[in-house]
């Protein structure tokens, strides 16, 4: 007889981060957040409660997601570490920008003949964070953006970062309406997904997930 299949809870992250210098600009990245919004819907499709967190996008999430839109790195830890110890796993596919401005200027800079030198800091690694503040169960996924040596490098986020499996990725996904992945899972090695749409990467991502939550928390 088939095993009944547990709800779980599932936050997701999607789409880019802005990171502003003045009050009209600001640092971010391609980042659609497509394939973020296609796990949600498939992780809804599959009936698990799913929180969403994303940075500015065009795109709207279906019913019955619970949607907190941030912009910047820094919000978007806030609201995952609210979310996190209530959930079962963590799928962080947004597109983080990994500088953000030194100095956030009160008033918009003005243009002059000179040259401007924009001093940036790290953003806060928001995986590597939830990754390290887990509680036992908790299962989680991160994304590797890589353009070269791909493997070797999304293998050292998966053991750098704390994670359990790593989706290897590469900078033409980023807008696109297809994507090729790659899949690392620290019990089962690499499998190469074909090349599908978005939303079917992602209904094949939610099944690896539900296969790592196993029995889990139910
Ligand atoms: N990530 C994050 N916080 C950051 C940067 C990245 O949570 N400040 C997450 C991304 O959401 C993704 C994973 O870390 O799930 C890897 O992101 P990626 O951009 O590929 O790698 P980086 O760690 O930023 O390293 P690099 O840009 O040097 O390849």
């Amino acid at each position: 007889m088939a095993r009944r299949r547990t709800k779980k809870r599932i936050l997701i992250t999607a789409g880019p981060t802005r990171e502003y210098l003045d009050p009209v600009r600001y640092l971010s990245n391609e980042s659609s957040g497509k394939m973020g919004f296609a796990l949600a819907s498939a992780a809804l499709e599959r009936v698990h409660a799913v929180t969403l967190v994303h940075g500015p996008v065009t795109l709207k999430a279906p019913a019955g997601v619970r949607t907190i839109p941030v912009t910047s790195a820094q919000e978007m830890l806030d609201a995952c570490q609210a979310a996190w110890p209530a959930c079962d796993a963590l799928v962080m596919a947004a597109a983080v920008a990994d500088y953000a401005p030194l100095k956030l200027r009160p008033h918009k800079i003005k243009k002059t003949d000179r040259r401007l030198t924009l001093e940036l800091r790290p953003t806060v690694d928001i995986l590597a964070t939830l990754a390290g503040e887990r509680a036992p169960g908790q299962v989680v996924m991160g994304f590797a953006l890589e353009d070269r040596a791909g493997r070797r490098n999304a293998e050292g986020k998966l053991r750098r970062k704390g994670l359990d499996a790593i989706v290897l990725n590469t900078p033409a996904a980023l807008s696109a309406e297809s994507s090729q992945v790659e899949l690392l899972t620290r019990v089962g090695g690499w499998a190469k997904f074909p090349r599908m749409t978005k939303d079917q990467t992602a209904r094949r991502l939610i099944l690896e997930l539900e296969s790592l939550l196993g029995g889990g928390r139910g």
